[in-house]
């Protein structure tokens, strides 16, 4: 097998590609099919009777109505309306004018969580903090992906491990000194990257339990790039309550939209 400073170079050689090709697509406008109207404090998208196939890209999260009438979407996923927070009317009435509706679900976890799971620390602090965290306290539910809890026995490791990085929106990896070095992670960091050459999706979240990789170049890239997708666990405790609501806006958000700000910011400061 290949040393591992090799893996991460060419990761972070294709990350950087991608990086750039999906920052040359957003600068081209995108052409929202709706009109938009502004009046008082509501901001409506009329996107009715437009033979759309799917749900246009660009409606922006201060949209406070949403009309999607008699169209011919026959797919919508259960993650479509997802960050339109200030919404109080969703016009879904024939959506589909020609025939039924079906309800997908693209990511049934929102978050993959891959750690040394032979470290009963590591694994305590998942399962006792992470995962309760997550799925119990907060305003959102985030359902993660736990290999103990979640994986199909018997299942080959490595379609359980592909299966989980493919059903979860984000894969949060938690890095410890040992857990770098392990194989599992070379091999989960492979097929994450592998969902940003397929779908141009880029999943990944670090979490650095403890200061690993200091010196890797791609975790220099992607602190730059992605900053709010590298996470540190805090030392002072009283940090604690930032660091989880960090996490939870490093799962939910897009890091394609937050390369797109950098760029945009860094294109008009020039
Ligand atoms: C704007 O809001 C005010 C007060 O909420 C309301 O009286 C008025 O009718 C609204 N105008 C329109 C055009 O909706
Ligand atoms: C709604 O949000 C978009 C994008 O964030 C922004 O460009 C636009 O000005 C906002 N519209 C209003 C009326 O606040
Ligand atoms: C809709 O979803 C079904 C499966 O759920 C899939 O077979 C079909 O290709 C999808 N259609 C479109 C237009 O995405």
């Amino acid at each position: 097998m290949a040393p591992f400073s090799y893996w991460l170079k060419l990761w972070l050689i294709h990350a950087s590609i991608l990086l750039l090709a999906s920052v040359r697509q957003s600068w081209i406008p995108r052409t929202n099919p709706c009109d938009v109207t502004v009046k008082n404090n509501s901001i409506v998208f009329h996107c009715g009777k437009r033979s759309l196939k799917e749900i246009p890209d660009g409606i922006t999260s201060n949209a406070t109505e949403l009309e999607l009438q008699e169209n011919k979407i026959t797919n919508i996923s259960k993650d479509a309306f997802r960050g339109l927070s200030e919404l109080t009317i969703l016009n879904l009435n024939w959506v589909n004018k020609y025939g039924k509706v079906f309800i997908t679900e693209d990511n049934i976890y929102d978050a993959f969580v891959t750690f040394d799971t032979k470290d009963p620390l590591v694994s305590d602090w998942v399962h006792n903090q992470l995962r309760v965290q997550l799925e119990e306290c907060g305003e959102t539910v985030l359902p993660i992906c736990l290999e103990e809890r979640d994986w199909t026995p018997g299942t080959p490791f490595i379609d359980s491990l592909s299966h989980s990085i493919r059903q979860s929106r984000k894969t949060i990896f938690v890095l410890t000194e040992a857990y770098v070095q392990s194989g599992i992670f070379k091999m989960a960091a492979y097929l994450a990257h592998q969902r940003l050459l397929d779908e141009n999706m880029d999943v990944i979240v670090l979490l650095l339990l403890e200061p690993v990789l200091q010196h890797s170049q791609f975790l220099r890239l992607r602190r730059r790039l992605c900053g709010h997708s590298v996470l540190e666990w805090p030392k002072n405790p009283l940090a604690e309550h930032w660091f989880w609501q960090s996490l939870r806006n490093a799962i939910i958000m897009d890091n394609q939209a937050m390369y797109n700000k950098l760029y945009t910011r860094y294109f008009t400061t020039m």
